[in-house]
């Protein structure tokens, strides 16, 4: 029964002149390139800033301001709460286009081009790492804690959101092509994570 209505439903779509030109091709593209045109509209609105927001910041209103880092941070939204906390906030993100747009948010950070598998960003001079929505975007995945525990101080802190891997596997990670174009369909749901060195 369920499989026959939704055959009916397939059906009925292919038999609608009207949709014969409406598929869209969603490409699969790098970071940077998936960023340029999205960094334009990136903040508004974002509804998964409404998922994260709140944990991360129960998790660092309960810290002292300190050194902290925003790793892939994007257009400076995690950079721009923790310098209104009281930290000294640097960022590292590998678009520019991100990058320039963080940096008219939060001139008192300083923002740094970099990848999050090799952070330029001396050993030990972090208390605090903050890491949003991005590790869903890192291929291999072990250089990026191996890099947050070698910047951070003994006993600093490392807050992670990121988008949980069934969202994923079912299209998460939104994206444009240069052009403009759909890349992948964002998700919902999260997964976060609180550590100390
Ligand atoms: C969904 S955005 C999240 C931005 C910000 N952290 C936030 O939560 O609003 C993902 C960001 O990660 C950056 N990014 C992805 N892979 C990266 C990498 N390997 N190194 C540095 N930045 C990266 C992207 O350029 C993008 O700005």
């Amino acid at each position: 029964m369920f499989v026959e209505a939704r055959l009916a439903e397939i059906r009925k779509f292919l038999d609608d002149g009207s949709l014969a030109d409406a598929a869209v091709e969603v490409a699969r593209v790098g970071t940077v390139e998936g960023y340029r045109v999205w960094s334009r509209t990136y903040d508004v609105p974002n509804s998964a800033f409404d998922l994260d927001e709140p944990f991360i910041r129960e998790i660092v209103d309960a810290l002292p301001a300190g050194d902290a880092l925003d790793a892939a941070g994007g257009t400076g939204r995690m950079a721009a709460y923790l310098a209104g906390r009281g930290h000294r906030v640097r960022g590292v993100e590998s678009s520019a286009d991100m990058l320039e747009r963080a940096r008219l948010r939060v001139p008192q950070a300083e923002f740094l081009p970099g990848d999050l598998s090799c952070l330029p960003v001396p050993g030990e001079s972090v208390d605090l790492v903050v890491c949003t929505l991005a590790l869903t975007h890192v291929p291999v995945l072990d250089p990026v804690p191996a890099e947050f525990a070698r910047v951070l101080r003994p006993g600093g802190h490392v807050v992670i959101a990121d988008i949980h891997p069934e969202g994923v596997a079912r299209g998460g990670g939104p994206a444009r092509t240069a052009a403009g174009r759909p890349a992948i369909a964002g998700t919902p749901s999260m997964l976060f994570w609180h550590f100390q060195r």
